[in-house]
């Protein structure tokens, strides 16, 4: 007889999770290509990796795709990202639409060109009540500007009026960050061999199941992702409890 009842229960898959899609530079570097074919490579990889989230009835993939710092790369690689970032929207909305995915932006959408800007909102309109995967995309995002921008907000809502002596906790920052209707990253990968955040979702990941693979981007694939998925069952998530406890009582956030 299993000693509790928790023995006998397969562990649960995350149910989000955010990728740090690293090292395409360098696998363009090691074909002796320029960085934009790793770039472009990359794309193919974020093809195969979304499909298998959708078959694995993950319920939120969030993908970093371009930093807040990420506008210090030289001028030629910032357009290409951009250029490429808008033929994948045109060519990809409406197969993501037919799969029943949302798609879903996190960042600083300001900076970026209106026609992007556009495509990103028709994206979001068109898939808004699809049910299946939420495929979050980062652009021009940063764990500081999105701290900040929930503060601004919650300041701005002082100000009007809209919040009288507000205590600010969790809740209030939660509501206001740009992931406010999201569950927070129960796994993190990054790859390219880096083993940091890069000021990627700082206040989301409080207690998500970090993993780090040297693969680089491109060649992450569905077996990869299977891998990082395993290691994250095999974890036992305490969030502050003894070990016994959790296995009394499973206890989330
Ligand atoms: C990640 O790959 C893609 C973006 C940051 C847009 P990199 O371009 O950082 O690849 P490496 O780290 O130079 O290999
Ligand atoms: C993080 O990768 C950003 C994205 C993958 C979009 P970087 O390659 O920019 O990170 P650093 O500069 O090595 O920390
Ligand atoms: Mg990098």
């Amino acid at each position: 007889m299993p000693s509790n009842a928790t023995d006998c229960v397969e562990p649960a898959n995350p149910r989000h999770i955010a990728i740090i899609m690293d090292g395409n530079g360098r696998w363009a570097q090691k074909r002796f290509m320029p960085r934009a074919f790793g770039h472009q490579a990359g794309v193919k990889a974020v093809r195969k990796i979304v499909e298998f989230c959708a078959e694995q009835k993950i319920e939120v993939l969030t993908l970093f795709a371009f930093s807040s710092e990420n506008w210090r790369r030289p001028e030629d690689e910032v357009s290409l990202l951009m250029g490429l970032f808008m033929a994948t929207l045109q060519r990809e909305i409406n197969k993501l639409d037919r799969n029943n995915i949302r798609l879903r932006f996190i960042g600083d959408r300001s900076a970026l060109s209106s026609q992007l800007q556009a495509k990103m909102a028709e994206g979001e309109q068109q898939t808004q009540t699809n049910d299946a995967l939420t495929l979050v995309v980062a652009v021009n995002y940063g764990g500081h500007w999105d701290m900040c921008q929930a503060f601004q907000k919650v300041f701005d809502k002082i100000t009007a009026g809209e919040l009288e002596n507000p205590t600010i906790n969790n809740q209030l920052i939660n509501q206001h960050l740009s992931t406010t209707d999201l569950p927070d990253p129960d796994l993190f990968i990054r790859t390219g061999g880096e083993q940091r955040v890069s000021n990627f979702m700082l206040w989301q990941l409080a207690y998500t199941e970090l993993y780090f693979t040297p693969i680089l981007w491109p060649d992450f694939d569905q077996d990869a992702l299977a891998l990082a998925i395993e290691s994250f069952k095999g974890r036992q998530r305490r969030f502050g409890h003894t070990g016994e406890q959790m296995l009394n009582k499973p206890i989330t956030l």
